[in-house]
C-alpha cells in the first residue's frame, strides 16, 4: 500500500538515534540545524516533507526555521500564531497529532508555497523540554500514508525532543548573536548622533558667539582712537549689548551640553563637586551615601542642573552667610526623591518676578515629573525644594 516503506516501530531507534546523535554533536548553526533535522526526519520515518517551526520569544508565534529542500527557501517567511494552524494548535496543546485528511480538519491552514496539496498525511509534533516548554513544532507530510502511523509518531516525538535542545540552544546564541549587532548599531549611531551634535554647536559658537566676539573687539578697538568722547561713548555702547548677547549666546549653548561631570563622577559626587565650588557662602552638604534607585540619565541631568542654578542664585543673589544642599530619598512604596537648597539671606523680592533661571527650574522639574516649590520670605532667606516620585 505505501511506496516507500518507511522503518517502523521500536527497533528502528538505533540508527537514528546515532544520526541524530551525530547531528546533534556536530551541527550548530540554526538554519543548518534546522535542514539537518527536517532531512533526518524524513528519511527516517520514510516522510516526503517535514517543516520545522520554532516557538518564537514571547511565545506569541512560530517561524518556519528550516525544512526539506526546496521548501527551505521559505525560512524566515512563514509565521504563524500559536494556536494558528496545525503546527499552532500543536505548539498550544503541546500535544501531537495525526491528520489523515487536513482538508477536512478545520485548523489546517493551506500555504500555497508549501505546496500542501502534494501531501495527503500529516503528523506534526511538539518539540518538548523539561517543565512542558514547547520549543518548537516538526510538521511530517507523507503523499502516501505510513502504515503504522502511531509507531511513527511515537517515534517523531522520540526525536524531537531530542532536538529540542539543541534547537533552544542555537535560538538563544543566534538571539544574542542578533542582540550584539544591534547593540554595536545602535552605539555607532549614539557616536555619529554626538558627532553630529558637536558639529552644529561648533557651527553655533562659531555663527553666534564668534561673530558677537569679533564685532565687540571692532567697537571697542573704534573706541581706542576715537575722533571725540561721545563717539568713544556710543563704541563702548555698542560693544556692551554685543557682549550681554554674547553671554545669553554662552548660556544657551552650556545649557545644551551634559555637564561632564556626571559622565565622569555620577550624581552624588557631582552634587558634592558642585557644592564645593561655590565660592560664597559656603554650603553645608548631606547627602546619602549611595542612592536605592538608579535615576534615568536625563534624571540625573535636571537634578543637576537645578541644584546649580539654585546654587547659583544663592550665590548671585542671597547675601546668605550660610547655605546648605540636602538630598535624601523617602522609602518605598511611595519613594520620593528630595533635593533641597536652603539659605539664610535676603530671600526673593516679590516684585523682582521669575527670571530665567528660576523658570528653567520650573521646566525642568516637570520634565522629569517632579515638583518644585520655592518657599522664601523677605530678610528670612530662601528654600528650593525638589521632590521626585521614584
Ligand atoms: N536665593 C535667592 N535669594 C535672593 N534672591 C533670589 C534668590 N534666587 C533668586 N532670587 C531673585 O529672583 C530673581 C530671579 O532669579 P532667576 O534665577 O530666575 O534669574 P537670574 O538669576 O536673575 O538670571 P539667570 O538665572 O537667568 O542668570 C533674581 O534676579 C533674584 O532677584
Ligand atoms: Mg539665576
Amino acid at each position: 500500500m505505501t511506496a516507500s516503506m518507511p522503518p517502523e516501530g521500536e527497533n528502528l531507534g538505533h540508527d537514528l538515534l546515532r544520526s541524530v546523535l551525530d547531528a546533534i554533536s556536530s551541527v550548530t548553526e540554526l538554519d543548518a540545524l534546522a535542514d539537518t533535522v527536517a532531512k533526518l526526519v524524513t528519511d527516517a520515518v520514510g516522510a516526503d516533507v517535514c517543516f520545522v517551526h520554532l516557538v518564537e520569544e514571547p511565545s506569541t508565534h512560530l517561524g518556519l526555521i528550516g525544512a526539506t529542500p526546496p521548501y527551505n527557501q521559505h525560512r524566515g517567511k512563514i509565521r504563524l500564531a500559536v494556536g494558528d494552524g496545525i503546527a499552532g494548535w500543536v505548539a498550544q496543546a503541546k500535544t501531537a497529532v495525526m491528520v489523515p485528511d487536513k482538508w477536512k480538519d478545520t485548523r489546517y491552514r493551506y500555504m500555497p508555497e508549501l505546496g500542501g496539496e502534494n501531501f495527503a498525511y500529516l503528523i506534526s509534533v511538539p518539540m518538548m523540554r523539561p517543565q512542558n516548554k514547547v520549543v518548537g513544532v516538526l510538521n511530517v507530510h507523507w503523499k502516501v500514508p505510513p502504515a503504522d502511523p502511531e509507531a511513527v509518531m511515537r517515534e517523531l516525538q522520540y526525536v524531537a525532543n531530542l532536538f529540542a535542545a539543541n534547537v533552544e540552544l542555537a535560538a538563544l546564541v543566534e538571539t544574542l548573536e542578533r542582540r550584539e549587532k544591534e547593540l554595536e548599531q545602535f552605539a555607532t549611531s549614539v557616536i555619529d548622533a554626538q558627532e553630529l551634535e558637536r558639529k552644529r554647536i561648533a557651527g553655533d559658537i562659531h555663527d553666534g558667539l564668534g561673530q558677537l566676539l569679533h564685532s565687540t573687539l571692532y567697537h571697542l578697538d573704534a573706541a581706542t582712537y576715537p575722533e571725540d568722547l561721545v563717539s568713544a561713548r556710543e563704541e563702548i555702547g555698542v560693544a556692551k549689548d554685543l557682549l550681554e548677547r554674547a553671554i545669553a549666546e554662552v548660556k544657551s549653548t552650556i545649557s545644551r551640553l551634559r555637564p561632564r561631570i556626571l559622565d565622569d563622577l555620577g550624581l552624588l559626587p557631582g552634587l558634592s563637586s558642585l557644592a564645593a565650588s561655590m565660592a560664597r557662602p559656603d554650603v553645608a552638604i548631606e547627602l546619602p551615601e549611595a542612592l536605592e534607585h538608579q535615576l534615568p540619565s536625563s534624571t540625573e541631568i535636571a537634578v543637576y542642573r537645578i541644584a546649580q542654578e539654585a546654587l547659583a542664585n544663592v550665590q548671585k543673589h542671597s547675601g546668605a552667610t550660610w547655605s546648605s544642599l540636602k538630598l535624601w530619598e523617602d522609602p518605598a512604596p511611595d519613594a520620593v526623591l528630595h533635593l533641597v537648597i536652603t539659605d539664610d539671606g535676603d530671600g526673593i523680592e516679590p516684585e523682582r518676578g521669575e527670571g530665567l533661571g528660576l523658570v528653567g527650574m520650573k521646566e525642568r522639574a516637570e520634565l522629569i515629573g517632579a515638583k518644585l516649590d520655592i518657599y522664601t520670605r523677605r530678610g528670612h532667606g530662601t528654600r528650593v525644594h525638589l521632590r521626585l516620585p521614584l
